[in-house]
C-alpha cells in the first residue's frame, strides 16, 4: 500500500487528509494518508522513512517549510525561489525531490475559474509580498503573464519580491493601491487581510474595468468582503478555497500516480469540515 503524510507542527488542521483522502476513495486507490506530528529536529529522520520506502512522499506545513530544502537531493525551481517547500516525494533510487506547488495551484484554479484571465489587456496587480506573493508571481510570470505589479504595507519586502524576479515586476504605493486601477484586469489578494479574526481589507474597486477579475486566496470565509464587492460590482470573482485544492493534484500525482480532478464535491467535503 503507498502511504503519505502531511508533515508538520501542529499538523491537527491541516485539510491535506481530507482532500487527498476524498481523491483515494474516488479512483479507488490501495493508499493511505495520515498527519504525522514532525518538529525540526525529527525532520531527517522522517525524509529517511520516505527514502527507505515507508512513504512515498508527503506534504509539508509549518514550520518544515523552510527547512526541508537541505534535507532532500533535488529543489525543483518553484521551491527554490520561494525558499519554502509544500511537497516532497521519493524519485528513482530513493532521491528526494522537492517543490512549491502553491503558484500551480493558484494558476490551476484561476484556469477553471475564470479561462479568459489571460486574455484581458491589462495588468495584474497583486496585493501583499509574503510566501503566497512569491509563489504566486512566479507561477504567473511562468504562464507567460507579463505587466505584473506588487503593492503590500511594507515597501521593503515588495522591493524584495521584485528584485527575485529583476526587472519583470513593478512596485506600487501601497496607501494609493485603490488608484489607477483602470489598466488592471486581474487583482489579486494574497494578504491575510479579510481572513477570519484579521482586520478587513480595504480595497477600493470602483476604479477597475467591468470585465476586471478579482482573486482572493483567503478561504474563511470563502466569500470574503472583497469577492462580494466585486460580485456586486459584476465582476468576475475567484475564491481562495480552489487554490488550497488545486495544490494538492500535483503532490497527489506525483504520490499515488493518478492526476486528481478538482469538482464540487471536494469542496463541499473541505468546507463542510469548518475552518
Ligand atoms: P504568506 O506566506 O501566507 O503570504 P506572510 O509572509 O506572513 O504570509 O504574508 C502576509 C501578507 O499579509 C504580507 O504581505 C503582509 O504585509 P507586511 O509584509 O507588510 O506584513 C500582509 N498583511 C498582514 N497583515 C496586514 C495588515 N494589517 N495590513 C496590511 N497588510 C497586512
Amino acid at each position: 500500500m503507498k502511504r503519505a503524510a502531511v508533515i508538520g507542527s501542529p499538523v491537527a488542521h491541516s485539510k491535506s487528509p481530507l482532500i487527498h483522502g476524498a481523491w483515494l476513495k474516488q479512483y479507488g486507490i490501495h493508499g493511505g494518508y495520515t498527519r504525522v506530528e514532525v518538529q525540526p529536529d525529527a525532520l531527517p529522520a522522517f525524509l529517511d522513512r520516505i527514502r527507505g520506502g515507508e512513504f512515498v512522499g508527503c506534504n509539508v506545513t509549518m514550520p518544515l517549510k523552510a527547512h526541508i530544502a537541505r534535507h532532500v537531493d533535488e529543489v525543483l525551481p518553484a521551491a527554490r525561489v520561494l525558499g519554502s517547500v509544500n511537497t516532497v516525494w521519493r524519485g528513482d533510487a530513493g532521491r528526494l525531490i522537492a517543490t512549491s506547488t502553491d503558484g500551480e495551484g493558484f494558476v490551476g484554479h484561476l484556469d477553471l475559474a475564470a479561462p479568459g484571465w489571460r486574455d484581458g489587456d491589462g495588468g495584474v496587480l497583486v496585493l501583499g509580498a509574503g510566501g503566497a506573493a512569491r509563489a504566486i508571481v512566479d507561477a504567473l510570470l511562468r504562464t507567460g503573464a507579463g505587466d505584473i505589479a506588487v503593492t503590500n504595507r511594507t515597501v521593503a519586502r515588495a522591493d524584495e519580491l521584485a528584485a527575485l524576479f529583476a526587472g519583470k515586476v513593478a512596485v506600487k504605493d501601497w496607501v494609493g493601491r485603490g488608484s489607477n486601477l483602470g489598466a488592471t484586469s486581474l487583482l489579486i489578494n494574497t494578504t491575510s487581510l479579510g481572513m477570519t479574526g484579521q482586520p478587513p481589507l480595504e480595497m477600493p474597486l470602483d476604479g477597475l474595468a467591468g470585465n476586471a477579475i478579482v482573486a482572493d486566496i483567503v478561504y474563511a470565509p470563502l466569500k470574503t468582503n472583497l469577492l462580494a464587492e466585486a460580485e456586486a460590482r459584476g465582476l468576475q470573482a475567484v475564491d481562495g478555497l480552489g487554490m488550497l485544492l488545486h495544490q494538492a493534484v500535483p503532490g497527489f500525482e506525483r504520490f499515488f500516480g493518478v492526476r486528481p480532478q478538482v469538482h464540487d464535491e471536494l469542496r463541499d467535503i473541505v468546507l463542510g469540515a469548518g475552518s
